[in-house]
């Protein structure tokens, strides 16, 4: 509303105002402004006059004006009297700047944007539209997590051949291009700052990206303000080949994993990451129980075959979609059931999948309608697998239990043997805890080492030490286990 406008409200709906005021009763209570003030507040005229408006209203609704709604203060509130009718809530907004607004749509687009979108009303959403101004909507520092996945620019030009002749498809898509490094760094900056403001302290963010990108993406984090944590290596078991032998096979991408800053306290499940190290650990390994570090090299299969989701023609919808297994890995490591994950540009809506079946909230954000109407009719299709994974178990803390609460309550007994997983007895174990080995007194850590005659001076014996149960030797790693159990079910 422009100025003119402004003061002609100010001049009539002022007064209307204070009458209204008096009249109204329990059903029609108003409150547009007592002292209504020169130039501010323009939105005033619509209030009072909407207000005027909503007196034919009264018989069915009670209209409240300016009052605590439950959701915050609105600027107009109508609950039905029957209890069954829609409950209206209204704000005025005036935007000088009309920018873009056609059709009603737009502009409550943009008036929501002058409030900042509640984040409550946006969880498990596919929002389509653009990224930077729908994220610069939302409430600052409440997204848990936040994958990002960018246009990469990639910079193909003409047609690629593979060696047989036929075209391959790479991506030079319309969302792909941009004029200039200016204009790609512009972009870059736009996004990662509302990615920030958006992102709580202890929350963190991974980028993926080509070597066309990941240098200047890595370069504008840090200025921002981004805190690395890693970079991972994804190498790609089945790359697509330099077809004309001119250069290296390029065979991995990058992603950069960072926090908010140095001091973020951001989530990560050590134990449960584990679970996903195939890469280090042998297929066999694994089966017997191994498990080792995750590293920062992931080798993960490029998305094809049946996890590729295809249009109507059967071809390929999107040229860049990922390989679900390292969204899985990313979500179950870096956040917990319930957080809220959010991925700016959702495209076939990988992330979201992995979120909704781990028990994680989502909000993808996508500019392709197309894309948004397939991602959709993907992540209907999921349901909340409650796993060990998805809980994060393997980093649940265990509660301390102590030798001699063991024996006291029979899982241990007072000089038994204790046994290496081969060979003979070693050492007898005493009413403290503490092992008697060759008439030396030792705790079991410091005794397992000298016993098995190693440079440390400790092991951890809960690993290497065994008693015998009905003629077998059992782990006392495994019978702690059983006791924890135990006491956690009489808790
Ligand atoms: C690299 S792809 C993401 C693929 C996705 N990770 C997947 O697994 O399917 C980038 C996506 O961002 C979308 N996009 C590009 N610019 C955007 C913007 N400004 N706002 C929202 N989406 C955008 C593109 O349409 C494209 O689908």
């Amino acid at each position: 509303m422009n100025h003119y406008m402004n003061r002609v409200a100010l001049n009539t709906f002022s007064y209307f105002c204070h009458a209204c005021g008096e009249c109204a009763g329990d059903t029609f209570s108003v409150d547009a402004g007592k002292k209504p003030s020169e130039e501010s507040e323009p939105e005033k005229f619509y209030h009072g006059f909407v207000l005027g408006l909503l007196v034919d209203q009264a018989a069915g609704y009670v209209v409240k004006s300016n009052r605590e709604s439950g959701f915050g203060r609105y600027d107009v509130v109508m609950e039905p009297k029957n209890g069954k009718d829609t409950a209206v809530i209204m704000e005025f907004k005036v935007l000088d700047d009309y920018d873009g607004e056609k059709e009603l749509a737009d502009t409550a687009k943009n008036a929501r944007s002058c409030k900042g979108e509640r984040i409550t009303d946006m969880k498990n959403m596919i929002i389509n539209g653009d990224s930077i101004d729908e994220m610069n909507k939302m409430e600052a520092e409440s997204v848990d997590l936040i994958f990002a996945d960018p246009p990469y620019w990639m910079r193909v030009d003409g047609v690629l051949k593979r060696v047989e002749g036929t075209d391959f498809d790479g991506c030079d898509d319309e969302w792909d291009q941009f004029e200039s490094l200016d204009s790609y760094e512009a972009f870059t900056r736009k996004w990662l700052e509302a990615c920030y403001r958006i992102l709580k302290p202890d929350g963190s963010i991974w980028v993926i990206g080509g070597m066309q990108c990941i240098y200047t993406i890595g370069a504008i984090m840090q200025q921002i303000g981004f805190w690395f944590i890693n970079d991972v290596v994804w190498h790609k078991k089945n790359p697509t080949p330099n077809f004309m032998g001119t250069r290296l096979n390029n065979s991995h991408e990058t992603l950069i994993w960072a926090a908010k800053s140095k001091q973020s306290r951001f989530t990560f499940h050590y134990k449960t990451a584990k679970e996903f190290n195939l890469d280090t650990v042998s297929d066999e390994e694994f089966e017997k129980g191994s498990r080792k570090q995750l590293g920062s090299v992931w080798r993960i299969a490029v998305c094809s075959g049946n996890e590729r989701l295809r249009d109507e023609e059967g071809s390929k919808l999107h040229s860049t979609q990922k390989p679900q297994e390292m969204l899985d890995r990313i979500v179950a490591i870096s956040s917990s059931i319930g957080d809220l994950v959010l991925d700016p540009f959702g495209g076939t809506m990988t992330t979201g999948v992995a979120a909704k079946k781990m028990g994680r909230n989502y909000i993808m954000i996508e500019r392709n309608a197309t894309y948004c109407e397939y991602g959709k009719k993907r992540l209907d299709a999921v349901e909340f697998e409650d796993t060990p994974i998805a809980r994060a178990d393997f980093d649940q803390k265990s509660v301390k239990v102590s030798v001699p609460e063991m024996i006291r309550a029979n899982a241990l007994i007072e000089n038994e043997w204790f046994y290496f997983r081969q060979g003979d007895a070693v050492a007898r174990l005493m009413a403290d805890g503490k092992l008697d080995y060759n008439g030396e007194i030792l705790d079991m850590h410091s005794c397992a080492a000298k016993a098995r005659g190693v440079k440390a001076k400790r092991l951890n014996g809960f690993d290497y030490w065994y008693v015998m149960r009905d003629e077998s030797r059992v782990s006392i790693s495994e019978i702690r286990d059983a006791y924890r159990e135990a006491i956690q079910q009489t808790e």
